[in-house]
């Protein structure tokens, strides 16, 4: 018992300990970030959208949850056919959202709960409504060369085509005509979003800019989203004409599809990281300046060896936090306890030494963890997320295992979805599912909204599956959630080293310690029993006790187990400390 107590107060006085060893960490680097989808979070006004005054009326949610900074998807004046990645306006808050003094309140109750807030921006296009794009489209002398202009082909019937055989993100030619320049402009995404013209100094210095404004207006950071599609391959190395990607030649691929091409041309550019690391600089100049750090996300499905460069490279900064997209992309159904050691040792071994590490499972791009693989593994996902070295990033709902939700084609609002003109297959691309409103609680638009409806349906199940009846039950996903957000204050989860091992093709397991306190997360992904012996680990013997447990466990806190045979059931999940 003594014991005990003595190995509490180690772990929750956690300064006297760090300081003796010289561990010093700053507000980022070991944080848990909240990722916000703003229109589908809480709605204040009733219109059905979520917005700015409603994501302030929650805050303290996140602070009960023991989160430490939010992102939020953008919130800029856009016309909304990409939600938010089509920005109209950089330096403006979208009217539906609220105003920039909401905004300002946002920011000023954050501060007094001690939550960071980041932005997410879009620095790859803007909306084709934007001033800018107008003014470009129309030759203005300043911004004619702000977008991806080039002529495209007449043929000796007067059949006009496409610059070259670029392909969108979103399907169909990545190229869309514009009369009153007889040009076609290039759109990486959806035709309402024009790529910047990354060749034109004029272009990043406002690019610069609208990050400067929005530091000085308070914000801890930036999420720069699709940032390997910044650049365009250099025309002029090429006789002045863009040149075809080649075919990939996937097997069922359309030429309209995305994977149809090898985007050899217009993604993972060399000249990104060094765009990066200009980037950075902004960034550095004011936290040197208010001795405050302000961090830098990167967003860009990659390689792996792409994507850890966002790092920075020599004495080139990069990002604070290049985004791991591993347990993401990686992982599926199919995946067991190998597959799950696999991707996560490489991204520790491919990144930088002593560079942070960053766990995600879900953004409003993905689908969720419970529908992706089970809900029965939303708490060992979790465990991943939370208790892995280095930072945390959870996606809205995650914490509570929200599932996917049902949207028909006839309520789709996704461009990717709509794009497909697919009344059946859409469902494959479509990223509602993902976006349905956040599930407070069981009443009227699960207590999202008091509108009619909601701008997407709620997901089917929320009478069920909400966080009032998580809040007021003992064992759920959110309790869950809670005790590892507490338990990774502990120096052995902040600080401690790491170790893994798949004990068998269905049982996870890793270990963290910091001088004598250590920890073993063990989970069964498998769906049978299992019996494990923990004692593969080096110095873990004898007894552990449970300090966390999946809701599917029977397992409660300060349940002890051995260390030589432990029973596992299928999905069961385990935090477990070394008894000393
Ligand atoms: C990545 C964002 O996450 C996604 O939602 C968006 O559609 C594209 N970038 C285009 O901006
Ligand atoms: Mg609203």
């Amino acid at each position: 018992m003594l014991q005990f107590l003595v190995l509490g107060a180690v772990a929750t006085v956690i300064s006297g300990r760090y300081e003796n060893v010289n561990v010093k960490q700053d507000w980022w680097e070991t944080a848990v970030f909240y990722q916000i989808y703003p229109r589908s979070f809480m709605d204040s006004d009733g219109d059905g959208v979520g917005d700015i005054n409603g994501i302030t009326s929650r805050l303290e949610y996140l602070k009960e949850l023991g989160v430490e900074a939010t992102w939020l998807s953008p919130i800029f004046k856009s016309p909304m056919h990409d939600f938010g990645y089509d920005i109209s306006d950089y330096y403006s808050i979208q009217p539906e959202y609220g105003s920039m003094e909401d905004f300002e309140q946002l920011l000023k109750k954050a501060g007094e709960l001690n939550i960071k807030v980041i932005l997410d921006f879009v620095p790859n296009h803007s909306s084709n409504e934007s001033e800018w794009f107008v003014k470009s489209a129309s030759k203005d002398e300043y911004y004619s060369d702000w977008y991806i202009w080039e002529n495209g082909h007449l043929d000796s019937t007067g059949h006009r085509s496409p610059p070259n055989n670029w392909i969108s993100v979103f399907r169909k030619s990545a190229w869309t005509y514009v009369a009153s320049r007889d040009q076609y402009y290039l759109h990486q995404f959806g035709e309402s979003q024009p790529d910047f013209n990354y060749r034109n100094p004029v272009v990043v210095e406002e690019m610069k800019n609208v990050i400067k404004f929005w530091l000085e207006k308070g914000v801890a950071g930036m999420k720069l989203n699709s940032f390997n599609h910044i650049y365009e391959v250099d025309k002029d190395s090429y006789g002045g004409r863009y040149p075809n990607e080649p075919m990939t030649g996937k097997p069922g691929l359309k030429p309209e599809d995305y994977g149809y091409l090898e985007h050899i041309y217009t993604k993972d550019q060399e000249e990104t990281y060094d765009m990066v690391s200009q980037f950075r600089d902004v960034f550095d100049a004011i936290t040197i300046r208010d001795n405050l750090t302000r961090i830098m996300m990167t967003e860009a499905s990659t390689t792996i060896k792409n994507a850890v460069r966002y790092y920075g490279e020599g004495t080139h900064s990069g990002a604070h936090i290049p985004f791991n997209f591993g347990l993401i992309e990686d992982l599926d159904k199919d995946s067991d306890a190998r597959d799950m050691k696999y991707t996560i040792d490489r991204w520790l071994t491919y990144k930088p030494l002593r560079k942070q590490a960053n766990w995600m499972t879900g953004n409003h791009d993905t689908s969720r963890v419970a529908s992706r693989f089970r809900s029965e593994l939303v708490d060992a996902f979790n465990m991943l997320v939370l208790l892995l070295p280095g930072i945390a990033v959870t996606y809205m709902g995650e914490e509570i295992g929200m599932t996917n939700g049902f949207v028909p084609w006839s309520e789709t609002k996704d461009p990717q979805a709509c794009n497909t003109d697919d009344p059946v297959n859409f469902i494959e691309v479509s990223r509602d599912p993902v976006r349905t409103p956040f599930q407070w609680s069981n009443g009227k638009n699960a207590g999202f909204s008091h509108a009619d409806s909601s701008w997407l349906p709620v997901a089917e199940g929320f009478e069920h599956l909400n966080l009032a009846a998580q809040r007021s039950s003992i064992r759920s996903h959110y309790q869950v959630y809670r005790t590892l957000t507490n338990l990774r204050m502990r120096p052995a989860f902040k600080y401690g080293r790491y170790e893994s091992l798949a004990l068998n093709n269905d049982v996870f397991a890793f270990k963290r310690w910091y001088n004598d306190d250590t920890y073993v997360v063990v989970m069964n992904v498998g769906r049978t029993y299992h019996v494990v012996n923990l004692t593969a680990f080096d110095l873990i013997f004898g007894q552990l006790e449970v300090e966390a447990s999946s809701v599917v466990s029977s397992r409660t806190y300060s349940d002890n187990v051995q260390a030589n045979y432990l029973d596992l059931a299928a999905d069961e999940a385990l935090v477990l400390r070394m008894q000393v």
